[in-house]
């Protein structure tokens, strides 16, 4: 598939169909993750692959908004050292981000569950859940979980609406971008 075309079909699932994803589509997920970019190519980056059912309904109540893990094939927690520098948040976003664009490329549907920064049901801090349930070094950072899988509900993907012109400057901020002959704004 096209890059632009995957860009555009990314969109976030949260229902999943009963279809287990072969091992090798998951490979090649974890393949995009390890083709990302990193600060200083140090790579800091651990992945957790969780297929187990009754590892993936404790982490679908993680927090309210990851409760679409429960019926996800897969999910993959991009935990990172931040022992190994201070940019961890960027290069696990990255890592997480080419996943789910591997996902769309290879027919399948994802979303972004945030785990950093985010509160369990019980206030407890969901990165601790999280870290517990799945025995994580104090080291690592969860980032977030990517929950993969066959989708069960359709989204459209997305047209030439997200092109939001206002948002653009041009030289110099708030100075009007004109656009260019590509988009059609010229
Ligand atoms: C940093 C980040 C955090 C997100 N956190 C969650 C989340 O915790 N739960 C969830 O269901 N979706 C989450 N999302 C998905 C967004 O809600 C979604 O990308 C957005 O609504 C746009 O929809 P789209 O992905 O279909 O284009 C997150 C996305 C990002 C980039």
């Amino acid at each position: 598939m096209d890059l632009f075309e995957a860009l555009r079909r990314r969109r976030s699932v949260r229902r999943f169909a009963d279809i287990p994803v072969p091992g090798e589509l998951v490979d090649k997920i974890l393949l995009a993750a390890f083709l990302s970019p990193s600060s200083y190519n140090r790579r800091p980056w651990h992945f957790i692959v969780v297929d187990d059912r009754k590892t993936l309904k404790p982490l679908s109540r993680a927090k309210p908004g990851a409760i679409g893990l429960e019926n996800a094939a897969v999910a993959i927690v991009v935990a990172v050292d931040s022992s190994v520098d201070d940019v961890w948040i960027e290069d696990g976003a990255i890592a997480a981000e080419h996943m789910q664009l591997a996902a769309v490329a290879l027919g399948l549907s994802s979303f972004w569950v945030q785990i950093r920064n985010r509160k369990h049901s019980s206030g407890k801090d969901a990165e601790e859940f999280v870290r517990d349930t799945l025995g994580i070094p104090d080291e690592y950072r969860v980032v977030c979980i990517i929950g993969i899988g066959y989708p069960a509900e359709r989204k459209a993907p997305r047209g030439d609406e997200v092109l939001e012109w206002r948002k653009v400057s041009h030289n110099m901020f708030g100075k009007a971008y004109k656009g260019c002959d590509l988009c059609g704004r010229r």
